[in-house]
């Protein structure tokens, strides 16, 4: 298998150290209401952790436009960057979930996606409309439909009654009609204030307690959204909303003209090489949060590959210090 997919190897077992420094640098700051500090302090671990990588990386969705970021903006290259090595593209969430982290709540995680060459959307920082879905229900969904049809179809799926599914909406004003007639399908609710990234890959996570995501919520996190959902069989369908014309120019500035187009998993994350690594930061449903103790911390991630049909959890130890090494406990 190594022989057959040598970058996805690679760059599945390298990514995860990417997405775990930058979930003990930011997890230090958990609690101090400091929302800007702890995503600049994941996106500067990230960015170092990042150049150890033997590849040509380029970021292709990240902290922003260039003039706006300090680092890990769209275009900007990473990696070792020797001759000979793959070119690689980069969507990252150096921190999902700013707010949880600096309130001390949970469901915070690290999060990239990487593969070959155009294989993740260039997709713009505005709003899409997403509905998502873990592998059970993959296929027969359809954004277009009603919610309350979709939660049919879920419920049906899973062999179970409506009221025994549970949907994830963000919690936010926009969402009030959704959330009504998703009360009146006879679903549960989930709301969260933050973090719909972990919320779907939960969904296509069995024992999560999570059945599907609907609602409004980032374009970039659609497209990690979409590698991890495409590692794990499930799906997610996607429409932008745009709040005003400019979020449209800058849309159509990136290639998207067809504004009403359906944007489906493979749309999203059309890469074959496709990985995704996740870190806990804060304690979750899917992931635990950062552990420190004396001299170490111990980190949990997920870091799953689409060719090579891998899902590992990785239960990290970290020794900061080898004159005074943590007892490395089971
Ligand atoms: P951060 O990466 O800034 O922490 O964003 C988290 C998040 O909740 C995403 O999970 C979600 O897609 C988006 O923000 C929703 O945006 P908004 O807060 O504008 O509704």
């Amino acid at each position: 298998m190594g022989v057959m997919h040598p970058m996805e190897e690679i760059l599945a077992l390298e990514m995860i150290r990417v997405t775990e420094a930058a979930a003990i640098d930011s997890a230090r700051l958990m609690g101090r209401g400091d929302t800007m500090g702890a995503d600049e302090a994941a996106t500067q671990a990230m960015r170092h952790a990042m150049d150890e990588i033997p590849m040509w990386g380029r970021i292709v969705i990240g902290e922003g436009e260039r003039d706006r970021a300090p680092m890990l903006y769209i275009g900007e290259e990473v990696g070792a960057r020797v001759a000979g090595q793959p070119e690689i593209d980069i969507a990252v969430d150096p921190l999902e979930g700013t707010n949880l982290v600096a309130g001390g709540q949970g469901n915070a995680i690290t999060v990239l996606a990487a593969s070959e060459k155009g294989g993740l959307l260039h997709a713009p920082d505005t709003y899409l409309e997403k509905l998502c879905v873990g592998p059970v229900a993959a296929g027969k969904v359809d954004i277009t439909l009603p919610p309350r049809a979709n939660v049919a179809i879920i419920a049906e799926a899973l062999g179970r009654s409506p009221r025994d599914i549970t949907i994830v909406i963000l919690d936010r004003p926009r969402h009030a009609d959704l959330i009504d007639e998703v009360r009146q399908s006879g679903a549960r609710i989930k709301l969260i204030s933050d973090g719909d990234i972990t919320a779907a890959v939960s969904a296509a996570v069995s024992g999560t307690g999570v059945h599907a995501v609907m609602g409004i919520g980032g374009a970039p996190e659609g497209v990690l959204t979409a590698a991890a959902l495409k590692c794990l069989g499930g799906e997610i369908q996607a429409r932008f909303r745009f709040r005003n014309d400019g979020e449209r120019q800058r849309a159509a500035a990136m290639g998207h003209t067809d504004l009403d187009r359906i944007f489906r998993t493979d749309d999203l994350a059309p890469g074959d090489d496709l990985v995704f690594a996740a870190t806990g930061v804060t304690d979750g449903e899917l992931l635990h949060g950062v552990r420190f103790f004396g001299g170490g911390a111990r980190t949990h991630s997920l870091v799953m590959a689409y060719r090579t049909k891998q899902v590992r959890f990785v239960d990290t130890v970290h020794m900061f210090d080898r004159q005074r090494p943590p007892s490395v406990r089971l």
